[in-house]
């Protein structure tokens, strides 16, 4: 036995010749393994979120299978194991509640099993961060195979993108433009294969993101689900992450603070979600990289949007992938990427751009020609925001990325949904919506519903976009001017809380400032009277997640949660 495979981290679990690896040994072998596979090769994790109420992630047991042809040809020993799972179209409240609790099964699961190596299969929004949230925690080697894009939706002889649509046809509905027959017959067509959201969702954006940081294979990010390259991807990650274990390449040297930035200057160049800040903030908290809200404004905020897909432009991810994919859109920014940040390969990311060509340039923009300048992600400060909030001008309408108007204030959700098709609510296009309630505590979760309706009385005058604020979140497939991650939220406190309808507020997106413009000494006095809402979960995972969850600008992650204990674990198990 070679000195190599006497330092791998499964034989501790499958090398001894005591009753403890008689036990580990024996039983993994009523799957009918034969002796030879115990003989110290690497073990390789294939952690999979696969469920059928994640339809986003439903193939993934078909894609599992190519990762364990790669390892078994590489001299590796797959072996697949399942974690929860964050279906984003199923779960209530909201997925983004759980995507925590994920992480630490991920994390857990991982450390427990005597792997030496992990293949994360995930795709659906919060199952990409929330693994490598987890998978940061313990850091063996890891790769990312993603989901992929569903096909384009197709209805009415025109292409139409998950989510993105669904925004625009109940608005359509809202306005009598459209039958509920027609709505409904819409949903068959949208949704036409396995896969994610095929517009530049949330977990298209992971997957670009993840595949920019070097953390995927090149082309992971935009390939369809069904395309059957993806199955071809998964068979080589499965190669190389047996490869990854015999070079000791771990996770943590490859989440640096360069792989980070790329992440953030990819996202605003696909013109990614907003969800995005979140989850890094918390990827790294957990990989113990120093990054901030303000690095997305200082890395990304000049970064232009060149990739033409919903909801900034019209294309969607399957067109992207015959596009160039991502490999095509670094090259077209290569300038603006440290090209040495390192990847699963060992080599610096440039190889992943390195002779890509972009194949339309309507899809992916040249640089002269962009969908929109200066497109990342702004952060916003001000007294109503003192910790900062988000907007995403690639998303939003230019003429109101500076604004002021009066505020019309929903206190909940149930408000909201209560009023917002009111004939008489006293609303312009000029007013401000502003929703309290729908933080990381607040919702609980910090819930999808930032990009509220418009007021049904606007809509059957044409309006399609106003300015809107919250503390929670929107979805990456959705649209307009929207004010999103307010922090601190107002059950925690933050400044959201006293404003009152009538209030003036003043939204300057693109120098950053987010203010409402009450006296200084009315501010205080509301502050000053402002009282905690009362404490509504008791017992059970929820209590422990509002006890405990930071605030949007650190990532929303749980505080005894950050940072990392590694891969070791003292006691057997009998
Ligand atoms: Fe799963 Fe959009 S709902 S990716």
């Amino acid at each position: 036995m070679s000195e190599k495979k006497k330092e791998l981290r499964s034989r501790h679990w499958y090398g001894g010749t005591h009753k403890d690896g008689f036990i580990h040994r024996s039983w993994m072998k009523n799957q009918g393994f034969p002796d030879h596979v115990f003989d110290g090769r690497p073990i390789i994790g294939i952690c999979n979120t696969w469920s059928e109420l994640t339809p986003c992630n439903s193939h993934l047991r078909i894609l599992a299978e190519g990762v364990k042809r790669g390892v078994w040809e590489a001299g590796g020993f797959p072996v697949e194991f399942p974690v929860s799972s964050l279906g984003e179209t199923q779960m209530r409240p909201t997925a983004m509640l759980f995507r925590n609790l994920l992480a630490m099964d991920v994390e857990e699961a991982i450390r427990a099993h005597g792997i030496d190596g992990v293949v994360l299969l995930g795709g659906c929004d919060k199952t990409t961060p929330g693994q490598l949230m987890g998978a940061a925690s313990v850091d063996l080697p890891t790769i990312v195979v993603s989901s992929g894009p569903m096909l384009n939706g197709k209805w009415k002889g025109k292409d139409i993108g998950s989510g993105t649509d669904v925004w625009k046809f109940s608005e359509a509905v809202r306005a009598g433009e459209m039958s509920m027959q027609e709505f409904m017959a819409a949903e068959s067509g949208m949704s036409r294969s396995p896969g994610v959201c095929m517009t530049m969702g949330t977990a298209t954006t992971m997957a670009s993101i993840v595949e920019a940081m070097g953390l995927s294979l090149p082309t992971n990010a935009a390939l369809p689900a069904v395309d059957a390259r993806r199955m071809a991807l998964a068979h080589m990650t499965g190669k190389r992450i047996v490869e990854m274990v015999h070079e000791d390449l771990r996770l943590s040297k490859i989440l640096t603070k360069k792989n980070f930035e790329n992440g953030i200057v990819a996202n605003a160049a696909v013109g990614g979600s907003t969800n995005a800040v979140v989850h890094l903030l918390a990827i790294a908290g957990r990989a113990g990289v120093d990054l901030c809200l303000d690095d997305f404004d200082r890395v990304g905020g000049q970064v232009p949007c060149i990739v033409n897909c919903m909801p900034s432009g019209k294309y969607l991810i399957e067109d992207l992938a015959y596009a160039g994919g991502l490999p095509a859109v670094m090259n077209r920014i290569q300038h603006l990427l440290h090209a040495d940040a390192p990847t699963v390969f060992g080599l610096p990311i440039s190889k992943y751009w390195a002779g890509a060509d972009v194949y339309n340039d309507d899809v992916i923009r040249p640089l002269d020609n962009p969908l929109r300048a200066a497109a990342g992600i702004r952060v916003l400060k001000g007294n109503l925001a003192p910790n900062g909030a988000v907007i995403k001008p690639s998303a939003a309408s230019e003429h109101l990325l500076s604004h002021e108007g009066p505020a019309f204030v929903f206190e909940t959700i149930e408000e909201l949904k209560a009023k917002i098709d009111d004939p008489d609510l006293p609303v312009t296009e000029d007013t401000i919506l502003v929703l309290k309630g729908c933080g990381p505590k607040g919702y609980p979760g910090m819930a999808e519903v930032g990009n509220m309706p418009i007021p049904r009385r606007l809509v059957e005058k044409g309006v399609r976009d106003m300015v809107r604020i919250s503390d929670a979140r929107m979805s990456g497939t959705a649209f307009g001017t929207v004010v999103l991650h307010v922090s601190p939220e107002a059950n925690a406190g933050g400044p959201l809380a006293i404003v009152r309808t009538g209030d003036r507020i003043r939204l300057d997106a693109m120098n950053g400032e987010l203010n409402l413009l009450v006296s200084e000494e009315e501010f205080a006095s509301r502050m000053a009277a402002w009282q905690p809402p009362e404490q509504k979960w008791q017992r059970g995972y929820y209590k422990l997640y509002y006890d405990t969850v930071l605030q949007a600008d650190k990532g929303a992650d749980l505080d005894f949660l950050v940072g990392k204990s590694g891969s070791e674990v003292q006691r057997e198990s009998h």
